[in-house]
């Protein structure tokens, strides 16, 4: 019966999802083979690029994707259905599962795992990107906000460019977001501050919209533990220190990605074609310009064995790729380090060292409670359940698939006499910007750990907010189809162990207030450890990634002697390409990284169409 529903709502997804007007599968499909812009990658920030340059009517633009179109994908709507789209072990009941079962690689997904990391035990796990129209904002969490105002002013001091101070970038929240009722309609009154938000930008984003059990229960604990988890009303003025509502790129019960809202606003003009099945294999070089090597040409294929297509771009080329799919097409290309690159026998034309280093991530640690009473668990379980769910959804938007993960999720700070700052300065990006976040949820969330077969479980999950360790994007070969070697290089430092240790003592702190004590049983696992040593152990055994990787492009000053695109985003040493998208982020922010790469793209787009 379950399984009959995901069929229906399969095909109710294909009547409804409205089709494009020029969406290529096919490179005979194209207009030609010049454009002015040439984006590759549609993912987060190239569908904003796209429909930014495309809006203005004067441009034409050729957007190029590798993985496929998310119609006909409704575990790209269903919000809590998102597990499903990538290598993730929060199982759902195996009938979400189409050709792949829970956990294993996915059709959306470019199905990386991370090289063996030496922090944490040598192990391996997968590093989801999503490989499909949208990117990653058609398969991730949904966690929505722009981190702290400190980020922004740490990204205008590193740069030197005050544009890029929040001063100036909250402006693009007002054209970006668009915020809308919750998908149950409740009273957010005291949820969000609303002067802080727009309703007039082009992504719907909502607050919660089904409310869970324990929802009361962190509410209470940030007034009785006040000193140390007080309630934060908003973070979207760029305050992030606190535990407040979640908000989420959710609207009218449904994911909202790039891909439904900056992409399809623009994807029926004449002046844009979207190409599927299009993995740009690198930058041709097409000559030099004012002593610089010039990159206006693009080469793609569908597959391995497929024929190469030459395109070309009379303006510019915009890498929108990713964190991993940038610094790797520059390397394919001949820019990057000489040394790696000549190990892999590709002749570098562009020597840059900067090219796939400084990779920073959010080191992400899952801590489960066993609990009793009401959690999501069982929902997540039994296929009946979630197939009552799905219906519900189907008719109303509604319901506990219309939601994101977490209700609430809050930013501390480490102590200012920890120890740690006796040997390491402060990495935050300011005095009230945080060193860790906590994310709550009302069911069992461990990407290291499935769900136990029985048992209600709260989930406290840990992300290291302002790591030190930096890792790498390295080549494994010169074949553009063979994944790239992907370290984050996560726990490096003392000052990351040192974080992730005290984090677990302080949610600690947070599960013994009172308004858990008739709910909480037990910790699961080796989250019962108390001694330094004995934490440190359990946090080797289960951390991996919350999946925000950046840096792998960074900006820097125009004339610095380190970096890959000066602050208006030109790749340096060259002549005709732009990075936009999370590569080019110096260091993690405050936040979830969506809306912050969706505020640079934004900022981009007006330094591209100079306004
Ligand atoms: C599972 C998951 C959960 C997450 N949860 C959250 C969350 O809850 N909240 C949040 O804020 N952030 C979350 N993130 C992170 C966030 O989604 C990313 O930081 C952000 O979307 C990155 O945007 P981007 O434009 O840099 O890259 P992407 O959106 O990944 O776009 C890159 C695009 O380029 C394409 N591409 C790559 N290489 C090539 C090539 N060679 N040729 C052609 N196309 C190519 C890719 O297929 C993709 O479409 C999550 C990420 C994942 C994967
Ligand atoms: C990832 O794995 C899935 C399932 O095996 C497959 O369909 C898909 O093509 C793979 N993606 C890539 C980029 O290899
Ligand atoms: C990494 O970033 C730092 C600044 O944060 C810079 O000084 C250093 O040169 C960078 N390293 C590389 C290889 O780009
Ligand atoms: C930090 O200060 C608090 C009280 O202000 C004290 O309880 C704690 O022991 C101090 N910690 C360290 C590491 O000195
Ligand atoms: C900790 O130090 C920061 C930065 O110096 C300061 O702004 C803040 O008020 C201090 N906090 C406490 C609790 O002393």
């Amino acid at each position: 019966m379950a399984y009959h529903i995901l069929v229906h709502l399969l095909l109710a997804a294909s009547i409804l999802t409205p089709t494009f007007g020029r969406l290529c599968t096919c490179p005979s499909q194209l207009r030609g083979n010049a454009y002015d812009y040439i984006i590759v990658g549609a993912g987060t920030a190239g569908n904003v690029i796209a429909a930014r340059l495309a809006e203005s009517g004067h441009n034409d633009i050729l957007v190029l994707e590798a993985g496929v179109s998310e119609e006909g994908v409704p575990a790209s709507q269903v919000p809590l259905m998102a597990p499903t789209l990538t290598p993730s072990t929060l199982d759902l009941p195996s009938i979400c599962y189409n050709a792949h079962a829970s956990g294993s690689d996915t059709p959306y997904d470019w199905n990386y795992t991370v090289v063996p990391q030496t922090h944490l035990n040598g192990r391996t796990f997968p590093v989801a990107r999503g490989r499909i129209l949208g990117g990653s904002s058609s398969v991730n969490y949904m966690v929505h906000h722009y981190g702290s105002s400190e980020d922004y002013d740490r990204l205008a001091r590193i740069t030197g460019d005050p544009g890029w101070a929040w001063r100036n970038m909250r402006r693009y929240i007002d054209r970006h977001e668009k915020f809308v009722p919750p998908a149950d309609g409740h009273d957010a009154t005291g949820q969000y501050i609303p002067s802080l938000h727009s309703t007039r930008g082009v992504l719907p984003k909502s607050l919660p919209g089904f409310s869970h059990a324990i929802d009361s229960k962190v509410i209470a604990t940030t007034q009785e533990l006040s000193a140390e988890f007080p309630f934060n009303p908003d973070t979207g003025g760029g305050n992030v220190l606190g535990l407040g509502w979640a908000q989420s790129s959710i609207g009218g019960g449904t994911r909202s990605s790039s891909a439904t809202t900056y992409l399809s606003s623009v994807i029926n003009r004449r002046n844009v074609d979207v190409l599927v099945n299009a993995q740009v294999t690198k930058l041709v070089h097409t000559g030099t310009i004012c002593g610089k090597p010039s990159f206006r040409g693009v080469q793609f294929a569908s597959g391995p064995r497929a024929p190469t297509t030459n395109v070309f771009a009379r303006k510019e080329v915009i890498l929108s790729a990713g964190s991993f799919g940038t610094p790797q097409i520059l390397q394919l290309s001949g820019i990057g380090d000489r040394t790696e690159l000549t190990s892999k026998s590709i002749t570098t034309i562009v020597n840059n060292p900067s090219v796939g280093k400084n990779m920073s991530d959010h080191a992400l640690l899952p801590n489960n409670y066993l609990v009793r009473g009401e959690s999501l668990d069982n929902l997540l379980r039994d296929p009946v359940a979630f197939g009552i769910a799905l219906d519900q959804w189907q008719a109303s938007k509604t319901g506990p698939l219309a939601n994101g993960i977490s209700n609430h999720l809050g930013f501390f700070r480490l102590p200012n006499n920890s120890s740690i700052f006796a040997t390491t300065p402060d990495p935050a990006s300011g005095p009230t910007a945080s060193h860790w976040e906590m994310l709550v949820s009302n069911f069992w969330i461990n990407p290291s750990l499935p769900r136990p077969d029985t048992g209600s479980y709260l989930s406290l999950t840990v992300a290291l907010i302002s790591p030190t360790s930096r890792g790498t994007i390295k080549l494994a070969s010169k074949d553009p189809f063979q994944a790239p070697l992907i370290d984050p290089n996560f726990l490096a430092t003392d000052f990351d162990r040192y974080t992730m240790r005290e984090s677990v003592r302080a949610i600690k702190r947070f599960a013994a207030a009172n308004a858990w004590s008739d709910y909480i049983v037990e910790p699961v696992g080796n989250l019962a450890a108390q001694t330094d040593e004995g934490i440190d152990a359990y946090v080797r055994s289960v951390s991996s990634t919350i999946l925000h990787p950046v840096g792998t492009a960074s900006m820097s000053p125009r004339n610095a002697a380190w970096g890959v695109v000066d602050p208006e985003l030109r790749l340096k040493g060259v002549e005709g390409v732009r990075i936009v998208d999370a590569s080019v982020w110096p260091f993690a922010p405050n936040a979830h990284t969506q809306a912050p790469v969706y505020l640079v793209a934004e900022r981009a787009a007006s330094i591209i169409r100079g306004y």
